[in-house]
């Protein structure tokens, strides 16, 4: 019998000696800004479907790791739902057409895989006689188990628009025991167990247009696939695709790690296969540089998570188990995704890290979540609001998948509709709060400035100083100018880096510019009014401030090389979420989901310092979007194909497409000095750095602070560890001298405390009260005074501002008298309260002024009771 893996090798050699060349699965992150994940083999091939690419073969076979996220709930449920699957797919890109992509299939299923033919059901599209031919005339298939299917079931498109055409697909009947009856046929109802598709042939010919047309595509196209795990299901003689060998070792270890035996309770059966799915599906998006987030792929990964960890809860288990799963789905999964051991490390680190935090919200979100429906339920209501499930949701981060989960389970409905409407709401609130704080009628004024003169020519990347013609001159806020001109040589704010200053003059008008920002290509200037006027339709001179742009330009480029050095240090998964530059700073936000280590900050600080001592050049360069790519840019995602890109390049260390100005060697950036790491939301960290002079006065301050504390110590810059280490051994060894020294005195006290005994009707009575004697130094001297005695009663009380009592009782008297009744009675006394047991007890009271009289009613009451 065929196993999984060899099934995978199986496929592609077939379709190798077919002539087509074998491409390594493609990213889960798919390079496509119109899709989250790679959901089926074909998605790194829309280009030459849809003809916008040459394909570099015609010939084409993969197994693609890909994930669907669609049924979510459904996975562990069925015999057949996964989050992660791999498909099995060959492709045609203008070459052969229907007649080899069935006759192929045949060949393959019933020769290499000897599924039984009896057993093979074949659908195709209502009106594909072509297909239908192909399978009774070259395949010799049985024209009776041939059903036609309509667009439900047998035409297939990735989304909405785009390439997509009718199917043929091919079914495993695994008989009457799993529906139907003898008469049954694909189709039916009720069959949907019984009729197991395990081949889908695409005869990719159409391209749906934005209004829902078809147009035909310029070359007809093969895309098939089939699922790995259902055609090992099928070779392997299993109806559940959890029982088969590329899957059950993962059951058994999800079993392992959490105690639960398998087949014998449904229930607990479910949960093994979500934490054996998802383990899967975690392990390979984390492996393409997905990292978890509230949002797009990293909501995915989270929820996904989330919910296997949810089900190691079910199962009983309280410990973090899931980044164990990791190791054995590497151990697994290797031999067909070698990359997966380079980062088995990372893997477990950001699963165990995620865990680690979902636990924590889910013992808190379970119960609030019971809470509310046992509520619910008590007020004999059938459904959780739309308030609450968002309330679970904002206020405490508990997914809503899993509230409605847990609801579905109790029998309590919710409203997905009612949580996207307050979610929806409260956004809504943000975006009014953001629009009042933007300055009304600007945007209109630019409209139409924009129509009458289009966008201002700038020309700050070649020179620093240009004569323009002003076309608008108005006022702004705080007395300030607000100018625009033809061209400029100014920045405007854009990319995180701030505006250019500098100044405009001529025609006896000065004015210093403070900021200047962009609009639809327009740069206004805040302009400070020196002197003069100035008047629209006259020439200025516009002068940037050189040092000032030089600086930003330093830390601008530095920033660049920090993002690489980041990406060095920590992994790939490292991405740019925000950045500030100007003159004096930097500042970087990047995704990464731990703080950083003081050697990883020390090595990106050596790494960018390194690279500056190399003097390497830095080029800018406008380039089409694809040319930036194959130069290795990295394409953010939502940036455009097609369009100009400017290219930011440092030697061959780092390539950024940016818009912001550079200098022209980094050896002017001097030294590159990182002043704080820190986390400003969850998965994202912020490093804050100084170039340049900045950088110097940055290492002269901590001179300055290490010159002060030698000086404070008594010792020099080069002993002034050694000193500090020497001072906190001897205050270590005081403070402990200090303890015994501490005891000592109070069995001394205590000692003479014998004397103070008096007695009260034949009893030792010793009542005594203090100053600065600690709770706990009052039941030592308690305890000591018992022992020295043998047979007494204690009240020891102290304070200043608030009281504290001990009483202690030697057991032979605790018939007469209770210790903890004694201290109630003083606490009370001094405005407090408590308790405890007969033969020793202690409290507390506000008020150290009523210690004397407290001890004086106890004595009053020992002598009523002794
Ligand atoms: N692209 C086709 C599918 O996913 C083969 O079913």
């Amino acid at each position: 019998m065929l196993t999984g893996n060899q099934i995978r090798k199986e496929f592609i050699e077939f379709f190798k000696k077919k002539n087509h060349k074998h491409f390594e699965s493609a990213s889960l992150i798919p390079d496509d800004p119109t899709l989250l994940l790679t959901v089926a083999g074909m998605v790194p091939f829309k280009p030459y479907f849809l003809g916008q690419k040459e394909a570099p073969y015609p010939r084409v076979t993969t197994y693609q790791k890909s994930i669907r996220t669609n049924d979510l709930e459904n996975v562990g449920r069925t015999a057949r739902h996964h989050t992660f699957f791999e498909m099995l797919g060959n492709f045609s890109f203008g070459d052969y057409f229907k007649e080899e992509a069935i006759v192929w299939s045949w060949e393959f299923v019933t020769e290499v895989l000897g599924l039984d033919k009896d057993k093979l059901w074949v659908s195709v599209f209502t009106t594909d006689d072509e297909a239908e031919k192909i399978w009774i005339e070259k395949c010799n298939f049985p024209k009776e188990r041939i059903v036609r299917l309509g667009e439900d079931e047998n035409w297939w498109a990735a989304g909405p628009t785009g390439s997509c055409g009718p199917c043929s697909e091919i079914h495993v009947d695994l008989g009457p025991a799993y529906g139907g009856d003898e008469n049954s046929k694909l189709g039916d109802e009720g069959t949907d167990n019984r009729f197991i598709e395990i081949w889908n042939l695409v005869f990719t010919e159409w391209n749906r247009m934005e209004d829902g047309s078809l147009e035909p595509l310029p070359k007809k196209n093969i895309d098939t696939g089939a699922g790995l795990e259902r055609v090992t299901a099928m070779v392997q003689g299993k109806s559940n695709n959890f029982e088969t060998d590329l899957l059950f070792p993962l059951v058994e270890e999800a079993g392992r790690l959490t105690d639960t035996k398998y087949g014998e309770d449904k229930e607990k059966d479910f949960s093994l296969k979500v934490i054996t799915d998802h383990s899967r599906a975690v392990t390979f998006l984390i492996n393409d540089g997905v990292i978890p987030s509230n949002e797009g792929r990293g909501y995915v990964l989270r929820r996904i998570l989330r919910r296997a960890v949810r089900h190691g809860r079910l199962l009983g288990e309280s410990e973090l188990f899931l980044y164990k799963m990791v190791d054995k789905v590497v151990e697994m999964m290797n031999e067909a995704y070698p990359d997966l051991n380079d980062n088995l490390e990372h893997i477990k680190k950001v699963v165990k890290i995620e865990e680690e935090k979902f636990s924590r919200t889910l013992d808190q979100g379970i119960q609030l979540v019971n809470q509310e429906i046992e509520k619910v339920k008590s007020e004999g209501g059938k459904k959780l609001s739309g308030d609450i499930t968002f309330r679970l949701y904002d206020t405490y981060g508990f997914p809503y998948e899993l509230t409605e989960e847990i609801c579905e389970e109790k029998g309590v409905e919710v409203s997905r509709e009612e949580f996207e409407a307050k979610m929806e709401e409260q956004k809504e609130k943000a975006r009014a709060s953001r629009e009042v704080v933007m300055e009304k009628g600007q945007d209109s004024f630019i409209e139409e400035f924009y129509d009458k003169y289009g966008a201002t020519n700038f020309v700050g990347y070649e020179t620093l100083k240009e004569t323009a013609k002003l076309l608008s001159i108005r006022e702004g806020k705080d007395g300030k100018t607000l100018m625009i001109f033809d061209t400029t040589p100014f920045y405007g704010e854009s990319g995180g880096q701030i505006a250019d200053t500098g100044v405009i003059s001529g025609n006896g008008f000065e004015g210093k510019v403070v900021d200047v920002q962009k609009q639809k290509g327009i740069f206004t200037h805040t302009v400070e009014v020196i002197k003069g006027e100035a008047k629209e339709g006259e020439e200025y001179l516009l002068e940037v401030d050189e040092m000032n742009r030089l600086a930003t330009a330093k830390n601008h480029t530095a920033t660049h090389l920090l993002h690489k050095a980041l990406r060095e240090v920590l992994g790939t998964h490292v991405q740019q979420a925000g950045s500030l530059v100007n003159g004096q700073r930097l500042r970087f936000d990047f995704n990464h989901y731990e703080a950083m280590t003081s050697e990883e900050i020390e090595k990106v600080e050596n790494l960018v310092n390194e690279k500056i001592a190399e003097s390497l050049c830095v080029t800018v360069r406008n380039m089409s979007m694809d040319e930036a790519k194959k130069e290795g840019a990295m394409a953010l995602f939502g940036d455009k194909y097609g369009d100009i890109v400017r290219v930011v390049k440092v030697d061959d260390f780092s390539i950024e497409l940016c818009g912001g100005t550079h200098i022209d060697n980094i050896a002017k950036i001097g030294l590159f000095k990182i002043e704080s790491e820190s986390g400003i939301a969850a998965g994202v960290r912020r490093i804050e750095a100084v170039t340049g002079l900045g950088a110097y006065e940055l290492v002269k301050k901590m001179e300055r602070t290490l010159k002060e504390i030698a000086k404070t110590v008594k010792s020099d810059e080069a002993n002034v560890v050694e000193r500090v280490e020497k001072m906190t051994e001897t205050l270590r060894e005081n403070s402990k001298e200090i303890e015994t020294l501490k005891a000592k005195i109070t069995n001394y006290e205590a000692g003479s405390l014998n004397d103070a005994a008096e007695e009260i009707n034949g009893v030792k009575v010793v009542i005594k009260t203090f100053k600065d004697k600690t709770a706990e130094e009052l039941r030592q001297m308690v305890d000591s005074l018992k022992d020295k005695l043998g047979s007494c009663v204690v009240v020891l009380a102290s304070g200043e501002d608030k009281a504290v009592f001990a009483v202690g009782v030697t057991k032979d008297l605790i018939g007469k008298v209770k210790a903890g009744n004694l201290v109630k009675e003083a606490a009370q006394i001094a405005g407090g309260n408590g308790g405890g047991r007969p033969d020793f007890a202690q409290a507390g009271g506000k008020d150290a002024s009523k210690i004397e009289e407290a001890v004086a009613k106890v004595k009053e009451t020992l002598k009523t009771l002794l």
